[in-house]
């Protein structure tokens, strides 16, 4: 047998090395963390509305714009930057700058995907957007009457936001576009319950590409608008009951609240406001109504510091660490979607989860009345931890 003495200079120095080595890889893969690849940015936080739905109603803040010059220094600063939800509390159109932030976001070949109240998209608007391949839209069309919709988008004109989506479609349609993929994002109240149908219907007719149908998540001042579980469920089971006729596909997202540690954002994406404060998440920022102390809370400012050393920093490694290990930090307190570990047991959220899997709508035993052509998933971004139920639309209406 020949023995193979290890030893010397060049076996010590190799060590050494090899060790070196880790300690650098670890230390790496321990300390930077690359930037995210998608990003939520608020354009503004003024608002020509003040919808009952919403906490920006009962802010004594002033609003403000980001101005271009700053936003196309922070994307800059992002590399490898795939994606950016281009609103938030707000309405991003008040921004004048908004459509050069979009053509800024399109010449960087960066996806963008916004919501709006489109009281403000006029035709040359419309056509501008399409021009610019925007990604995806959200109009934001709480009731499918004058009455209903008035009463909780507070200062808008339901017939001129109608006429504006036909517009919007119209001029997508007569530049042969795909995109952008436009939803009808329809939040349920104590107000509008009873025109779950009839909003399946208006968007049938409007011709958009989705209806998606979320429960509203409550804050003090709106609690009194908030529809019990069990009759949103009601309310959309008789109202989808018949899905062979839907001519639109319909998304019905639930609430969920679920462990924190299963909450990703941390890692994947950050909310940056109009004045340069990061947060985790936009749940992070609409959760109290109380901006000043979240900005107190926030993890850093993009128009004072490098976006890395922010996202890198021990304030946001501090959060995550937390996030992970199943305690609510600070900044995440009031999230509407995740919740303290040991509030929440393993046993109770898989229950909850077959529950509303089950019962299509969220609860009583199945039945075949709920049962519909289901595409069941959780996803996590760009609508968290949100239980999802597909319905894809039976009866294509094209255009
Ligand atoms: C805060 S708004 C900002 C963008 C734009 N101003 C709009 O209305 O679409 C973004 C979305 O959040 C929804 N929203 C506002 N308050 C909400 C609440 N309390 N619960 C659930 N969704 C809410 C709006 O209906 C809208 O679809
Ligand atoms: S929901 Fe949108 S449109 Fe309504 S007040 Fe809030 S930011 Fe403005
Ligand atoms: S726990 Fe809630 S507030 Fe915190 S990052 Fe996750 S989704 Fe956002």
């Amino acid at each position: 047998m020949r023995v193979v003495r290890r030893g010397g200079l060049p076996y010590a120095l190799g060590l050494v090395l090899r060790q070196l080595e880790w300690n650098v890889r670890a230390a790496t893969s321990r300390l930077i963390l690359l930037p995210p690849d998608s990003i939520q940015i608020e354009p503004t936080t003024r608002c020509n509305l003040r919808c009952t739905i919403c906490e920006l109603r009962h802010w004594t803040l002033e609003g403000g714009d980001m101005p271009l010059q700053k936003f196309e220094q922070l994307i800059d600063q992002l590399k490898g930057l795939k994606s950016v939800v281009l609103s938030g509390l707000g309405e991003s159109f008040v921004n004048k700058s908004f459509l050069e932030m979009i053509a800024y976001l399109k010449s960087r070949n960066i996806r963008v995907i916004f919501s709006s109240n489109f009281t403000i998209v006029n035709r040359s608007i419309a056509r501008r957007l399409v021009e610019l391949s925007v990604d995806e839209i959200q109009v934001s069309i709480d009731g499918a009457t004058k009455d209903v919709y008035e009463k909780i988008r507070v200062g808008a004109d339901f017939h001129r936001v109608i006429a504006n989506v036909r517009g919007f479609m119209d001029a997508r349609h007569r530049l042969r576009s795909p995109i952008p993929k436009v939803t009808i994002n329809f939040v349920t109240t104590t107000k509008n319950l009873n025109q779950v149908r009839a909003m399946v219907e208006l968007s049938e007719s409007l011709h958009v590409d989705e209806l998606v149908i979320s429960d509203m998540r409550p804050f003090e001042e709106s609690r009194p608008l908030l529809a019990t579980a069990e009759d949103v469920s009601s309310s959309l089971r008789k109202s989808l009951r018949h899905s062979d006729n839907l001519g639109v596909n319909v998304v019905v997202q639930r609430s969920l609240r679920r462990p924190i540690n299963k909450c990703n954002l941390p890692w994947s994406t950050a909310y940056i406001t109009y004045d340069g404060y990061v947060m985790p998440c936009c749940y992070s920022i609409q959760q109290t109504g109380n901006r000043a102390r979240q900005m107190k809370l926030s993890l850093g400012n993009v128009f004072t510091q490098d976006f890395l050393r922010i996202w890198n920093s021990e304030a946001y490694n501090a959060l995550r660490r937390e996030v992970k290990a199943g305690r609510s930090p600070e900044t995440c307190r009031g999230c509407p979607l995740y919740a303290p570990k040991e509030t929440i047991t393993f046993a109770r959220e898989r229950q909850t989860l077959a529950e509303q899997k089950h019962s299509a709508f969220g609860d009583g035993p199945p039945s075949s009345e709920a049962v519909l052509p289901v595409e069941w998933s959780l996803t996590n971004w760009p609508r968290p931890a949100v239980a999802q139920m597909h319905i894809p639309m039976k009866s294509v209406s094209s255009k």
